[in-house]
Order: structure tokens, then C-alpha cells, then sequence
């Protein structure tokens, strides 16, 4: 079945962020010239998404103020016949259709989808997280999505990740693979390295079926005191099969301090207007650097 709806949890506290995430959702800090979350919406949009349910917490006028049309400073762009940039700001608005629903507390992952059921009905969605930006070729979800309506099943986005970062991710224990798609023996959240079935970790884009909302309705409190995706996905998983792709492109954690400076140099070096002048900086800053 084809996937048109997608759910983006905006509503985390972003505590290894702060004090940036104080005031403003982490979801809005700009990586180059555009909020984070106006790449996940993008790339939703890309891999041919027409309903985005955006699950806010506190701070979130700045996420609705974003997609939303800004008549007054259209009016003055048009005035000063900048029109580019008006053009851009008018596409923005015009992306897709988006919702806004509000995780009252932010319990987990699993709660912020929880709360976007009713939005999605009966029917397979996508969820992307909000502080996950990918760079590939073929947008990321989009990978997910020709996966699931090959197989049916729920699919979720994985990527290596060395030792020492296991204990950051849901990690998968893969049961076969084909290409670049493992089936799930199981998930675990967060193990130590000594624990961990493999090195490879869910990335935030899955493909869920409906069949996930029950599950997640009576889950008990997981990880960290917070109803996990992961542990919902491990039930599903003694039930039906779940598959993995390994996600082509490059992923930048941007609710992480170095993972969102690595987001910006690398969004910049891939913008053909800014790439002389980034590497032309980065070159100085390695010289300066190896004579102090
Ligand atoms: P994280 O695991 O990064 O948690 O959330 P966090 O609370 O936002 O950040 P830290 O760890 O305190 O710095 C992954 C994604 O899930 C959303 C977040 O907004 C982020 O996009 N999320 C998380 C929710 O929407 N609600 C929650 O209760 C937790």
C-alpha cells in the first residue's frame, strides 16, 4: 500500500542541546539557511508524502510560524522586488499539508506516535524524526517506503555505527540478509557494547503498519522511564516480520553538539554557491591550526 501520511516527533526536551533548546525546539536550529525540520519535511515530501502530523511540545509557535504564510513580510519583499527569496518563502508554506498535534508530556518516542493515531487512522505511515537529517541520493524514507510495499511489513532505517556509539541507538539483531534489507530476529534500545547483537542501529525513518498503535497503547515504560518505539517494535517482531534497510547517504544527528556542526559544514559543502569559499575556510583553519 502506498504511504501518503508521515508523523514527525518535534516534541523532545533536546537536554544535550541545551541552553540553545531552552527557548526553541532543537527541530528549528538552521542548519545552512533552512530550520532542520524544513529538511525532514522536505525529504518526506520527496519520497511522496501528502500528510505531515507534526507532534509539538512546549515552544512550538516557531514550528507552526515556519510552515505557516507571513503576508506581511511577503508584502514587503514584494515591495522591494525581492522576489527570489519570496518565491522560496511562498514554497515553503506550500510544501505539504501539515498538522499539528501536542504531546503533553514528553514520555518517548513511542508516545509522541502514539498521539498522532488518530490523524493516521488505519492505514501504514512514515515517521521521520525531527533532529535525524539524511543527505542522499534517493531521499532516505524514500528507501524505507520501496521496501515496504515490496514486503508489507514494518521497515525501519539502519546505519553502522563504531563500538562505542551502541549505547546511544536501538540496535538490531538481524536474522537474514538480502542486498541491502535484513530480516529482524530482534531490537534492543540502547545496549552496552558487550550486550549489543550487531553494530548496526536504527536511524530515525521507519514504516509502521497501524497494527503498532495497540502495542503502544499498553506498553510499559521502557528505557529512561519512557514508552520506547523500539520496545513496541520488539513485540511486533515476536509477531510478524519487521525488515531493516541499510539507509544509503550520509546521517547527522543534529540534537548532538559535534552532529549538528558536522551538519552544517557538510550542508554548506554541498551547496555549489558556498563550496569554494567553506573549503577555502577549512583549509586556513588546518593551516592556522598546525602551526599554534
Ligand atoms: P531524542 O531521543 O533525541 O530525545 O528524541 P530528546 O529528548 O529530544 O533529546 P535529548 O536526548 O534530551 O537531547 C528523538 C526524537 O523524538 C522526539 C524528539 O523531538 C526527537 O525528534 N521526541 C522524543 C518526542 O517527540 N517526544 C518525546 O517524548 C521524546
Amino acid at each position: 500500500m502506498t504511504i501518503k501520511k508521515a508523523v514527525i516527533p518535534a516534541a523532545g526536551l533536546g537536554t544535550r542541546f541545551l541552553p540553545a533548546t531552552k527557548a526553541q525546539p532543537k527541530e528549528m536550529l538552521p542548519v545552512v539557511d533552512k530550520p532542520a525540520i524544513q529538511y525532514i519535511v522536505e525529504e518526506a515530501v520527496a519520497s511522496g508524502i501528502e500528510s505531515i502530523i507534526i507532534v509539538t511540545g512546549r515552544n512550538k509557535r516557531s514550528i507552526e510560524d515556519h510552515f505557516d504564510r507571513s503576508i506581511e513580510l511577503e508584502q514587503t519583499l514584494e515591495e522591494k522586488g525581492k522576489k527570489e527569496i519570496l518565491a522560496e518563502l511562498q514554497g515553503i508554506s506550500n510544501l505539504a499539508s501539515i498538522h499539528y498535534i501536542r504531546q503533553r508530556e514528553p514520555l518517548g518516542l513511542g508516545h509522541a506516535v502514539l498521539s498522532a493515531r488518530q490523524f493516521i487512522g488505519d492505514e501504514p505511515f512514515a515517521v521521520l524524526l525531527g533532529d535525524d537529517l539524511m543527505m542522499s541520493k534517493k531521499p532516505a524514507l524514500r528507501q524505507l517506503m520501496d521496501v515496504h510495499e515490496k514486503m508489507g511489513t514494518d521497515v525501519v532505517g539502519v546505519q553502522h555505527v563504531a563500538p562505542e556509539d551502541v549505547s546511544k541507538y536501538g540496535i538490531i539483531d538481524p536474522r537474514a540478509c538480502t542486498g541491502s534489507v535484513y530480516e529482524l530476529a530482534d531490537l534492543v534500545e540502547k545496549p552496552s557494547v558487550d550486550e549489543a547483537p550487531s553494530m548496526i542501529a536504527v536511524m530515525g525513518r521507519y514504516v509502521l503498519n497501524p497494527s503498532i498503535f495497540p502495542v503502544l497503547e499498553f506498553l510499559e515504560r521502557g528505557t529512561g522511564g519512557e514508552i520506547q518505539l523500539t520496545d513496541a517494535l520488539r513485540k511486533q517482531c515476536a509477531a510478524s516480520p519487521i525488515h531493516a534497510v541499510l539507509l544509503e547517504g550520509q546521517r547527522y544527528d543534529i540534537g548532538d553538539k559535534f552532529g549538528y556542526l558536522r551538519a552544517g559544514i557538510e550542508m554548506a559543502l554541498s551547496r555549489p554557491e558556498m563550496r569554494g569559499q567553506v573549503l577555502a575556510y577549512l583549509d586556513g583553519l588546518h593551516g592556522r591550526m598546525a602551526v599554534q
